[in-house]
């Protein structure tokens, strides 16, 4: 079964979820080491009560923090990483150890609303639906090629707490999944930005 490494920097219910699919079996990749970039941030705890290794990394010298990544992940061999809420964008150096074995979750339907506070802007936009997506990672601000993506209804009595919390429901079904078909080699990106997945079929001929 392949290792991958996860990134947080807070709440980490993303983290979460992939740990409780690995636990109950439901999980085709080992999470082997949860790394955060804040000290205090509560997903390392949820990452302990799992039983799984924590690091912190402070991430203020951008390119050592990706270099110790870097050892980290071959330290405990693993072969993909998983951005949860990881609050840095990557440089070429994490980017390049790591080709199109970097997979990062956003709360809404990319390329619309990027960056912070992604479901206040599709509420202030006035959109009628949004969602989340799971994409490869660049150097961009959640600009890589998209892999999942799953709607989600705004409705016209929709808050921003009320809008996050029906997104990040799916987003934790979305992120296993996605996990799931980079683990077992369903994901190709051969064809430029656009991500194919694979049949059962396809995936065997390239292990
Ligand atoms: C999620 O909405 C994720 O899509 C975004 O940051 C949030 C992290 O939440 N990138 P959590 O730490 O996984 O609870």
């Amino acid at each position: 079964m392949k290792k991958f490494i996860i990134l947080i920097s807070g709440r980490g219910s993303n983290m979460g979820a992939l740990l409780k699919a690995y636990k109950e079996g439901h999980l085709q990749a080992e999470p082997a080491l949860v790394i955060s970039n804040r000290s205090q941030a509560p997903g390392l705890e949820t990452a302990r009560s799992f039983g799984v290794r924590t690091e912190f990394i402070s991430f203020k010298d951008g390119r050592a923090g990706e270099q110790r990544t870097i050892e980290l992940a071959r330290e405990v061999g693993a072969e993909f990483i998983v951005l949860a809420g990881f609050m840095r964008v990557l440089t070429e150096t994490l980017i390049n150890a790591f080709p199109n074995r970097i997979i990062n979750i956003h709360p809404s339907l990319l390329p619309a609303f990027p960056g912070l506070h992604a479901q206040k802007q599709a509420l202030d936009y006035g959109v009628r639906v949004s969602g989340c997506t799971t994409h490869f990672v660049n150097a961009g601000v959640d600009t890589g090629p998209t892999i999942q993506q799953r709607v989600v209804e705004v409705k016209p009595d929709d808050t921003e707490e009320t809008l996050s919390a029906r997104i990040l429901a799916e987003e934790h079904g979305l992120i296993v999944e996605t996990v799931n078909l980079l683990a077992t080699n369903r994901l190709s990106t051969e064809e430029g930005r656009e991500v194919t997945v694979l049949t059962a079929d396809n995936a065997d001929e390239r292990r």
